[in-house]
């Protein structure tokens, strides 16, 4: 038996008196692709930045490829490869489409700052290999032609891809994605849970990704966790979530609440 490459067991956090997330476990192997929905405010994105390191747990505990990541920084939570795109875009909107690529693959990078300056061999090797890597990420998206376009400049779906892009750059072995159709027509929707099913197969990584829309995660997920109030109350195939009288309620008093 592989051990899985993400553990999370009895995971909490409180703000204040608000339990936001109780109780939270999840087991990920490699390549599997997990569903994490939930009407809003039930806490998907505060398990998003549990995992990275942006929030610390008041209980319960992470294991990523066998490490514990308590006490970890952010930093070094992503280099032992866990990365993330974020539900409000972060990109560098005034940096081209390539540079904001090469800004998160700087990270594997071996020249020192003095051999940047100086403009050595080393520096020109590894610059040049950042941006045939960087074109690479970029097609992966069919973006390689808007390399040198300010990345403020793009539509609304193309920022969302180009997040996946800079996130895969960090070379993750589990990529969260947080929304990542939010704001996209059907069909760049589409063409998006197709991409995310062709980049788990290329880079061999396990995906968990947050949505709201149950039918858009039903046909690419193997498995989906159903949060509401900070609790797991339901898990299972797509087919099992969605026909949960728990599930169904849980987004139906959003509906009535809202
Ligand atoms: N830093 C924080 N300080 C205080 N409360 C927070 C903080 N982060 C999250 N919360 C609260 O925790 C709860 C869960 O928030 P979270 O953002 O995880 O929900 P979500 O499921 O991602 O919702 P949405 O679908 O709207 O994005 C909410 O009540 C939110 O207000
Ligand atoms: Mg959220």
């Amino acid at each position: 038996m592989m051990s899985p490459i993400l553990d999370v067991s009895h995971l909490g956090i409180d703000f204040g008196g608000l339990q936001a997330l109780d109780d939270f476990n999840i087991q990920v192997d490699a390549k599997e692709i997990v569903g994490l929905i939930g009407p809003n405010g039930a806490g998907k994105t505060t398990v998003f930045n549990l995992l990275t390191n942006v929030y610390k747990p008041s209980r319960g505990s992470i294991s990523l490829t066998g490490q514990d990541t308590r006490g970890k920084s952010i930093h070094a939570v992503t280099q032992s490869g866990i990365a993330r795109t974020f539900q409000n875009i972060r990109l560098f909107r005034d940096l081209s489409v390539i540079d904001n690529v090469k800004i998160a693959l700087h990270n594997g990078m071996k020249y020192t700052m003095a051999e940047a300056i100086l403009r050595l061999p080393r520096y020109w090797k590894q610059e040049k290999e950042s941006t045939a890597t960087a074109l690479k990420l970029l097609d992966v998206f069919n973006m390689a032609h808007l390399a040198n376009e300010p990345a403020g400049s793009l539509p609304y779906g193309s920022q969302r891809r180009l997040e996946i892009a800079r996130a895969l750059a960090t070379n993750p072995r589990v990529l969260l994605l947080d929304e990542p159709a939010a704001g996209m027509n059907p069909s760049e929707t589409q063409e998006l849970m197709d991409t995310i099913h062709h980049i788990r197969d290329m880079f061999d990584i396990a995906i968990i990704l947050i949505e709201h829309d149950m039918s858009l995660v039903m046909g690419i997920c193997e498995r989906i966790l159903v949060l509401n109030y900070g609790l797991i109350i339901a898990q299972g195939t797509p087919e099992e979530v969605r026909n949960n009288p728990v599930v169904i309620e849980a987004y139906l008093g959003q509906q009535r609440g809202e």
